[in-house]
């Protein structure tokens, strides 16, 4: 497929991105690891502001995930720094960007300090062109176990039946609650797996895998795997 292949289809509402081949860039150029998550912040950036562009009304990023904490201390702080000073960035430039934040994960195991950048962004978040939604110390699989013991306190402190769980009850104890489910998840770098990312919300979506490293992840290549998503004959179990 062409590279710059745009299309004058609607673009999906929600778009998910699995941000993933920082190392391997920084790698492939004698970098420190720290120097590709820096590049892939910036990579960020331009989608975000792409996405607005086209007109995306959500797009959920995965940049830490609950296993990624296996890495060395010395990566995971360089992560952290990296993650404050663009939630300090995006705090001062919030209403200039149109683009407001949700954090999806378990932001206890954060520094304090990074939690409060968080609360802040969330809370003086405004209905703004694009939702980011900022999946953080996020897994699916630690998504669905927090759902279902805040939904047991809640049978018993006998608000429900047991009986009365349904797919939507379940999914508004999710972090995702009132997000309808990404039409489309994208994974750079090559690798062909969810790695526990939206295990719930990505039942029906569309995945498009594709072989460029996150930090050189442009516009055009957002372009190429939105038209390949117009491509897809999506069934949901019918004909
Ligand atoms: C994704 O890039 C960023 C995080 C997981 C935090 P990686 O750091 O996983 O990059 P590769 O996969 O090693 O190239
Ligand atoms: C998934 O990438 C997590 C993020 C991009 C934040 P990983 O690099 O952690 O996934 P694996 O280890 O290749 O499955
Ligand atoms: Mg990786």
């Amino acid at each position: 497929m062409a590279l710059s292949e745009k299309t004058t289809l609607p673009p999906p509402q929600h778009i998910a991105i699995i941000m993933d081949g920082n190392g391997r860039w920084a790698k492939k150029r004698g970098l420190p690891r720290t120097a590709g998550h820096a590049a892939g912040a910036e990579a960020f950036r331009r989608i975000a502001n792409y996405c607005r562009t086209l007109g995306v009304r959500y797009l959920t990023v995965y940049a830490f995930s609950t296993e990624n904490w296996k890495r060395s201390q010395e990566e995971i702080s360089g992560i952290m720094r990296l993650l404050r000073r663009y939630l300090e960035e995006a705090l001062q430039d919030m209403e200039k960007n149109r683009v407001c934040f949700r954090f999806f994960g378990d932001l206890s195991k954060l520094s304090p300090e990074l939690q409060k950048l968080c609360y802040d962004a969330q809370n003086r978040s405004r209905d703004y062109d694009v939702q980011v939604n900022f999946c953080l110390n996020y897994g699916g699989r630690n998504e669905i176990v927090q759902a279902s013991r805040a939904f047991a306190a809640d049978v018993a402190a006998g608000k429900y039946q047991p009986e009365d769980l349904t797919e939507e009850l379940l999914s508004s104890y999710l972090y995702s609650k009132g997000v309808p489910d990404p039409e489309l998840i994208i994974r750079p770098s090559g690798e062909m797996r969810t790695s526990n990312f939206l295990l719930w919300q990505s039942a029906y979506s569309e995945y498009v895998f594709m072989n460029v490293l996150w930090p050189d992840f442009s516009p055009s290549h957002l372009d190429e795997a939105i038209a390949e998503y117009h491509r897809r004959n999506r069934r949901f179990g019918g004909t």
